[in-house]
C-alpha cells in the first residue's frame, strides 16, 4: 500500500487526521507556538494526561488522547535546539520523526500531521529541517505501511514552498 505525502498552510489544531504530533519541549507541560495553540484549543485535561506521562527526552515521542481536538490522539514529540548543527542535532530531528511515525503506527492512526518541528522557537533552519523530515518520513512508512496519510502542516506560505519542492 502506498503512503500520500502531502505539504498544505494550516493550523494543525483545525486538521481532522487521526493524530497530529505537537512541537513539545521535554517538560511536556506546554509552552508557546504549536505546542501553546495544541494545548489551547485541546483543553485542560491535555495537561492533565500530560503531568503522568514524566517528561520526554529530545528525540522520543508519547502518545496522548486529541480530547477536544477533531484529531483522537496527540503525538508530543521534543525537537533539538539548534546548535550550528554539528551537536547531533539532524539525528535528534531525524528521530523526533521515526518515533512519531513508531507511536502513531501503535496507535493504529492511519492519517497523522507532522508540524515542521524545531524550526520556530528551537532555531533549525527550514530547509535543513524540512529536508531531513520528508526524508526521514518516506523511510520510516516502508516499514509502516497502514499508515496511509502523512500531512506536512505549514503554519507559514514560505515554509510550505519549501515542503512543495521536496513532497
Ligand atoms: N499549527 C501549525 N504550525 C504551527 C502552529 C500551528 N497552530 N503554531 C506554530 N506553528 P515552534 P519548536 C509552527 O516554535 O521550534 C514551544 O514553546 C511555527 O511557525 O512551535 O520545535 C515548545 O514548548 C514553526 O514553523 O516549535 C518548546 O519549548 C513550527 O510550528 C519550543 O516551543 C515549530 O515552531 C519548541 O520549539
Amino acid at each position: 500500500m502506498s503512503t500520500t505525502l502531502r505539504a498544505l498552510q494550516a493550523d494543525i489544531t483545525t486538521l481532522a487526521v487521526d493524530a497530529i504530533v505537537n512541537a513539545a519541549n521535554t517538560t511536556l507541560l506546554g509552552g508557546g507556538g504549536v505546542d501553546g495553540a495544541v494545548h489551547r484549543a485541546a483543553g485542560p485535561e491535555l495537561l492533565e494526561e500530560c503531568r503522568k506521562l514524566g517528561g520526554c527526552r529530545t528525540g522520543d515521542a508519547k502518545l496522548t488522547k486529541g480530547y477536544r481536538l477533531p484529531a483522537k490522539f496527540i503525538i508530543h514529540t521534543v525537537g533539538p535546539v539548534w546548535r550550528g548543527g554539528v551537536n547531533g542535532e539532524p539525528e535528534l530531528l531525524a528521530s523526533c520523526y521515526s518515533r512519531s511515525i513508531e507511536v502513531a503506527a501503535g496507535a493504529e492512526a492511519q492519517t497523522l500531521a507532522f508540524p515542521s518541528i524545531s524550526t520556530g522557537v528551537y532555531g533549525y533552519p527550514i530547509q535543513e529541517a524540512a529536508e531531513i523530515a520528508v526524508a526521514t518520513v518516506r523511510s520510516s512508512l516502508r516499514k509502516f505501511t497502514a499508515i496511509r496519510e502523512v500531512i506536512f502542516c505549514c503554519f507559514s506560505a514560505t515554509d510550505l514552498k519549501v515542503y512543495e519542492r521536496l513532497v
